[in-house]
């Protein structure tokens, strides 16, 4: 058992979402490497898009607060996006904009600076969002943090699932497993 703790969601919060079943095999093939892991559902904290005007007025919103508090305590971060429109999905450029923010105990982007993060996708569309993963990539790297390999996407994402959510894929478990492996060796 290793002492690293990561940090495991979505950008979608569909109820039959392929990248939730995606990040939940990610997540499994994480702990059965020994990682400790922590399946974060977005769902269970909304926040408001984005607007200076509503930070200055009332600060973060506690949802913020506690997903930055989240993000501290984790070692590693495992995102899944959805593709939207060749881009990754609002909800979580939403989430990343206010976590971003400075707070009086720490300065902006802190919960993302030199912090390993895996980033994977799942799309119907034969290219399995892969777009979306350049952009968040980008995204993540401009926040400081240390984005292991190019990530792993998956496409025809409705046939790459058993019916127990299972990736049916070898090939494609070995390339989750090595990326896992890789970032199990960019944490402090
Ligand atoms: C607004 C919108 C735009 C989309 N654009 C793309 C796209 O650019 N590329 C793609 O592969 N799929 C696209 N899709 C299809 C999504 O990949 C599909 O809805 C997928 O199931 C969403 O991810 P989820 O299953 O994790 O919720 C789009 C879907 C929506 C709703």
């Amino acid at each position: 058992m290793s002492d690293i703790k990561a940090l495991a969601f979505s950008g979608s919060t569909r109820k039959d979402s392929w990248n939730g079943k995606l990040i939940n095999e990610v997540a499994h093939l994480a702990e059965e490497k020994g990682i400790t892991v922590t399946r974060l559902h977005l769902n269970d904290y909304p926040l408001p898009i984005y607007n200076g005007d509503l930070e200055e007025r009332d600060g973060l919103p506690t949802t913020a607060i506690e997903l930055q508090n989240l993000f501290n305590a984790h070692n590693i971060l495992l995102i899944a996006t959805p593709e939207y429109n060749g881009f990754f999905p609002a909800l979580l450029k939403n989430t990343l904009d206010w976590t971003s923010r400075p707070t009086d105990t720490q300065g902006a982007s802190a919960s993302f600076t030199g912090k390993p993060v895996g980033l994977f996708a799942a799309s119907p569309g034969r290219l399995g969002g892969i777009r979306a993963l350049g952009h968040l990539r980008s995204q993540m790297a401009d926040l400081g943090a240390i984005v292991s390999g190019t990530g792993v996407s998956v496409g025809e994402a409705h046939n790459a699932f058993d019916a127990n959510g299972k990736l049916t894929s070898e090939p494609l478990i070995d390339m989750i497993d090595s990326q896992l492996a890789a970032l199990m060796t960019q944490t402090a």
